[in-house]
Order: structure tokens, then sequence, then C-alpha cells
């Protein structure tokens, strides 16, 4: 269903929108401003849970969940570029991400390559808008009590942020099912992506602390300080290491 339902929603946004390729359009246009630490007092255990915003829709650490809409809720990423690997579907806006994404999505998926692992990128940055064609289809199928378990509401989800990736392998085995973690690829992605600057951020088991079902196949990047941190202190969501409110219930 939720497969069903993905597809249907991108052929109504390729044909309706008629979107224009801007692969490297802004070239000039790459911000500093997630790049500036806000100055703030270390923490006592070393790491300063404070050097990037949580807030800033533009901050490589922002959080979107259910507690914390993006602000502004249509913003819209200054840096989008096409990233230098295997696409689902070349020319849709979808295939956009930010700039940092994108450098360590290509090291991630030629990384990957190297132990044999062919990676694809599903679906990344997505506007307003078309999140909202995204969720009006999921609700359509299922209901918005369903719908809110798998897909944010417009103005609510990481995609539109530039800094979060569904990923699948390129021979589409399971893409965007739950399957997907039982895969090579899948595996590969829980086990490395970290390194890379990625976490996986609908962990199984976190479902009352994300507010959604397990996405195996939806990484996000936090840049390898982040990323390492958290693997070296075991904590699977963005939520519990910066004690920030999240959960299934909308503000
Ligand atoms: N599927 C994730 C939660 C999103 O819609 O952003
Ligand atoms: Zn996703």
């Amino acid at each position: 269903m939720r497969k069903f339902i993905f597809v249907l929603v991108l052929c109504v946004v390729v044909v309706g929108a008629a979107y224009t390729v801007r692969q490297h359009a802004h070239p000039a246009a790459t911000s500093t401003h997630s790049n500036t630490p806000v100055m703030a007092a270390k923490n006592t255990d070393g790491f300063n849970k404070q050097a990037y915003s949580t807030t800033d829709p533009t901050s490589i650490w922002v959080i979107a969940n259910k507690q914390h809409a993006l602000h502004p809720k249509d913003y819209v990423p200054k840096d989008l570029v096409i990233p230098d690997v295997p696409l689902r579907v070349p020319g849709n806006e979808s295939m956009q991400v930010r700039q940092v994404t994108a450098t360590a999505m290509e090291e991630m998926f030629a990384g990957a390559k190297k132990d044999g692992i062919e990676l694809m990128l599903s679906s990344g940055y997505r506007s307003y808008t078309y999140q909202v064609n995204l969720y009006n289809g999921y609700v359509a199928a299922q209901g918005q009590a369903t719908a809110d378990t798998q897909s944010a509401r417009p103005g609510y989800s990481e995609h539109q942020t530039g800094l979060a990736a569904d990923v699948e392998p390129v021979s589409k085995n399971c893409e965007v099912e739950s399957c997907f973690g039982d895969t090579p690829e899948g595996k590969w992605v829980a086990a490395n992506a970290y390194k890379y600057g990625f976490i996986v951020r609908y962990p199984t088991g976190d479902e009352a602390v994300t507010g959604y079902e397990p996405e195996p196949w939806h990484i996000r990047y936090i840049g390898t300080t982040l990323s390492n941190e958290l693997h070296r202190t075991h904590t699977a969501t963005l939520e519990q290491f910066f004690s920030v409110k999240g959960g299934t219930v909308y503000n």
C-alpha cells in the first residue's frame, strides 16, 4: 500500500508539475548558515550539543517532528542540487537534496558499491506542496490516523529540509517497504550510514519517540560529528539525544 501511494503521488507530481530540472542551478547559493556554530557553553561531557541549532531549518541538526514544525512551514533550502548517484525518477524535484547531503550521499553510495551494495535515491527533497499531495494520498487511501503513522503533514517533514532521503536497492527490491531492512542493502545502510554523517531516522522500537512506523530506508544527514556521537553513545533518535519533545501527537 505504501508503495502504491508513493508511486501514485509520484505520477501526479511528475505529470502535473512539469518540473524543470534545476541541477546545479544555485552553485553560488550554498548556505553558510547551517555551518555557523551557535555560540554556547560546551556540555560537561565534552560534546557541544549547542554547536548547531535544532530549530533553524537551515541547520544540519534541525529537528522536524510532530511537536516541531519547520519555521517557516513553506521553507525551501537555497542550495538544492542533484547528487551524482543512481536516481529513481530523474528530473523530478525529489531527486534533489542539499549540497552537504549530496556530497555525503555520493561518498556513502560509493562506499556501498565497494562492498557490492548498489543503492539508489528514491526520494530526497520534497517541497511543501509535494508533501501536501503525498500526505493527502495517504489519507485518502488509509484514513488520517494510519496516514499520520507513515507520512508527515506538510510543513513537518524533514524531507523538506533537503537533509533527508529515502534510499532503495538499484534492483528496487523492497522499495519503501519494511522488508528493505532485511535486504543486504538495508542491512548495509543500518550498519554504515553513520560513517557518512547519516542516521536511520525512524528506527524499530522508537515509534513512540519519533511518531512514525519504522522506516529503514529513510536516512537523515546530520554530519559525522553528531552521527559518530550517536553511534558511540548508542542513541537511536535525535529527540533522545537533544531531550527534545517528539511523539505521535501533533502540537
Ligand atoms: N515518511 C516521513 C515521516 C515523512 O513523510 O517525512
Ligand atoms: Zn523518507
